[in-house]
């Protein structure tokens, strides 16, 4: 058995992360992205602090050993609640606890969570200090560059030495203001213009935070670019998400100069079914892992095929491996 509480050295893990994603990055998902990379820091979907505080639901950061090296992002803007969620997630194992400020949807923003917290360098310091107070383990931010009418580089500097001041050393910016009005949240990761300089700008005046890029990439090339041009890390998310196998599979060689074999998505499918046979034994259903995999052979021939089977058959009333298997068929047929 694994011990949740044996971390990796993660110093050097953060040079690729997989962005935190509602309903997508769940601990299945997870466990399929670290069959793909070693290294890769992988983010949870955001757990809000008053979930885990006031309604007591910790079952939200159960996560798999294997997950490690692994980020857990916290939601909520109430400094003593966002401490008392970052001590849980530090005794549950977590590597790293990140505060989100990023994250424009409405519900959020009723609980002055994500990204209007960017007009709140101040209360966002709070939080940050008091939650590096309650945990050992390394406290992160992911941002914006501003949010509505702001100025990004007036407001994003001065957010950044905000959070300097408090303690955060590690900072993840997606390259895009928010809307916080009149667009939805996938609007919001779509309308707003990317500007990567002014990431490149917040490195050079931060020479000594780990400075991450976040938003728009699309591929492994695309990251070791930015990470040659002098940023610490980039985060991915969408592009992990659909098509896993092209963003991180050969990530511990390219990224981390690993000698490593680059597997291949048939091999990654295959080692999923122990964790599959596990889920199930535990009572779970097969499309709650298999729903992460439909894109491991995006590109390929029989990608079609693979992903028809699985919608179709890994929703039914005891599906098992065997519908696993049978994607892989289309796979080889179409070979
Ligand atoms: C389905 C979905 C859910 C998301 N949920 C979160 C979240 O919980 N916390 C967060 O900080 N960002 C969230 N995001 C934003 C991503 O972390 C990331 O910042 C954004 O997708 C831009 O990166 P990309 O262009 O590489 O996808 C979510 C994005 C998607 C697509």
């Amino acid at each position: 058995m694994f011990d949740k509480t044996e971390k990796k050295d993660i110093s050097t893990a953060p040079r690729l992360c997989i962005a935190p994603m509602m309903d997508w990055t769940d601990r299945h998902c997870r466990y399929l992205h670290r069959l793909l990379s070693r290294n890769a820091l992988l983010y949870t979907e955001m757990v809000t602090a008053p979930a885990l505080v006031r309604g007591g639901a910790v079952h939200l950061l159960d996560f798999n050993p294997e997950e490690h090296p692994v980020a857990l992002q916290l939601g909520g803007s109430d400094p003593d609640e966002l401490a008392q969620a970052a001590k849980l997630g530090g005794a549950a194992g977590y590597d790293q606890i990140d505060l989100n400020c990023g994250c424009p949807s409405d519900r959020v923003q009723s609980g002055t969570f994500g990204a209007v917290l960017m007009k709140r360098p101040e209360l966002v310091a709070d939080c940050v200090a008091a939650m590096q107070e309650a945990t050992a383990v390394e406290v992160t931010v992911k941002c914006r560059i501003g949010v509505d009418d702001q100025e990004p580089r007036e407001v994003l500097p001065a957010f950044i030495d905000k959070m300097r001041g408090a303690g955060c050393r590690r900072i993840a910016i997606h390259a895009r203001k928010a809307w916080l009005q009149g667009l939805s949240p996938k609007e919001n990761r779509e309308i707003p213009p990317l500007d990567y300089a002014i990431v490149h700008e917040m490195k050079a005046a931060f020479p000594d935070l780990h400075v991450s890029l976040n938003g728009g990439v699309e591929s492994l090339g695309t990251v070791e670019k930015l990470l040659d041009e002098g940023l610490d890390g980039v985060m991915v998310g969408r592009a992990a998400y659909h098509q896993p196998w092209d963003i991180l599979a050969e990530a511990d060689a390219r990224i981390w100069g690993e000698e490593r074999e680059t597997p291949s998505p048939e091999e990654i499918a295959r080692a999923m079914l122990p964790y599959i046979e596990r889920h199930l034994s535990d009572g779970g259903k097969l499309h709650q892992v298999t729903r992460h995999m439909l894109g491991l052979f995006a590109g390929r021939p029989g990608a079609r095929g693979w992903r028809r089977v699985l919608s179709e058959r890994a929703t039914r009333d005891g599906a098992g491996p065997e519908v696993v298997e049978a994607a892989l068929e289309r796979i080889e047929v179409a070979a």
